[in-house]
Order: structure tokens, then C-alpha cells, then sequence
């Protein structure tokens, strides 16, 4: 399996994956990561591990198209077969869609579909839910509305403030995303 990971932030998701990989418990190759922040401390996990970037700002193209088209090159250079999103802050497009349909997932941080979009976290402590937590979804046109493949529960407890649940649920995150992705990739022929 040939992946690339999108990620816009700090990436510890991407670390995970990168982790999940040397250790084994992921059976894939990170052959790219794609980032559209050139500040984001991702990039320098990334070559940290010695993974290739691909970098870049939205506003230097004319549209979604043409820089989707330019990462669609890079990723069909490489033979990269699947994409996996962790943290990418932008909704993916028609021609990413349709050259990897049903080859594209996410992680989520809340149970969809309660509290898509941004700042999951915060509409969680804002509804003053006891339950939370994290889901794992292909992606389709929508905004993390695409088939959910995997999720768990994080409780939010009394006194419990953003920082804590986000740390709760990055906890989750950083082993639901790795072994979910591989029971994946072991049992469909994506
Ligand atoms: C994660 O919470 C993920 O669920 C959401 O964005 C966050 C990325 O965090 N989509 P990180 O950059 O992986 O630390």
C-alpha cells in the first residue's frame, strides 16, 4: 500500500502514522506528505522521517483545480494508491475525488455526524455532551459526511476543559487511526 497523508497543522497524527510504520503495526509506505501551510511544524516531522514534501499555498494557483491537478501528478509520479487526510484543513475537490473515489479517509475528531467541521472539540464542551469522541470516514464531496469506517467513545467528565478533551482525544486518535487504517487495507482491496 502506497500512501500520501494531507495535513495542514502540527501533525501529530502524521507522527503516529509514521510511528504505527516502523514499528509494523502499519503495513504501508508514507511515500508523500502534502501540505498547504509552509509554516506547519508537520513539514519538520517530515524530514525529520525522511519523507518527501509537497508544499503549498492555495492563493499562488488560480483554483482548487489546478493545484489538486499538480499534487495529482505528484502522487501518480510516486504510484501513491490511497490518500489519508489528518488534519488537512480544506475540503477536497472533484479532481482529487474522482481519480481515488473511495481511496480517500479522515479522522475526525467528535462522533459524526454530531459536530462536523471545525472545532469539533469546542462545539462538544460548548453542547455540554457527556459523550464524545473520535471517527474515521471515507471522504466525499461534503464536509465529513462520507461512509464512517470506525469510531470510540472519549467521555467528557465534570470540569473537563478544551485542553483535556483535545488531549483525550488525540490520545484515541493516535492508535484508532493507525490500526483502523491497516484492518483496512488488510481486509478490502482498496
Ligand atoms: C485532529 O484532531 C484530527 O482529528 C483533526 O485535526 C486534528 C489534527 O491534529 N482532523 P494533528 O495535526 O494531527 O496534531
Amino acid at each position: 500500500r502506497q500512501i500520501a497523508i494531507f495535513a495542514s497543522g502540527s501533525g501529530s497524527n502524521f507522527q503516529s502514522l509514521v510511528d504505527a510504520v516502523q514499528s509494523g503495526t502499519l503495513k504501508a509506505n508514507i511515500r508523500l506528505l502534502v501540505c498547504d501551510q509552509p509554516g506547519a511544524f508537520v513539514i519538520h516531522r517530515a524530514q525529520t522521517a525522511g519523507i518527501p514534501t509537497f508544499v503549498f499555498r492555495a492563493k499562488d494557483y488560480e483554483n482548487k483545480q489546478t493545484f489538486e491537478q499538480e499534487i495529482l501528478n505528484e502522487l501518480a509520479h510516486l504510484g501513491v494508491d490511497f490518500i489519508v487526510l489528518a488534519g488537512y484543513m480544506r475540503l477536497i475537490g472533484p479532481t482529487l475525488l474522482e481519480s481515488f473515489g473511495g481511496r480517500i479517509v479522515n479522522i475526525h475528531p467528535s462522533l459524526l455526524p454530531s459536530f462536523p467541521g471545525k472545532d469539533a472539540i469546542g462545539q462538544a464542551i460548548e453542547g455540554g455532551v457527556k459523550i464524545t469522541g473520535v471517527t474515521i470516514h471515507f471522504v466525499d464531496a461534503g464536509m465529513d459526511t462520507g461512509e464512517i469506517i470506525a469510531q470510540e467513545i472519549v467521555r467528557v467528565t465534570t470540569g473537563e476543559t478544551r485542553q483535556s478533551l483535545q488531549d483525550k482525544i488525540q490520545h484515541v486518535e493516535h492508535h484508532l487511526y493507525p490500526t483502523t487504517l491497516n484492518h483496512l487495507f488488510l481486509t478490502t482491496g482498496h
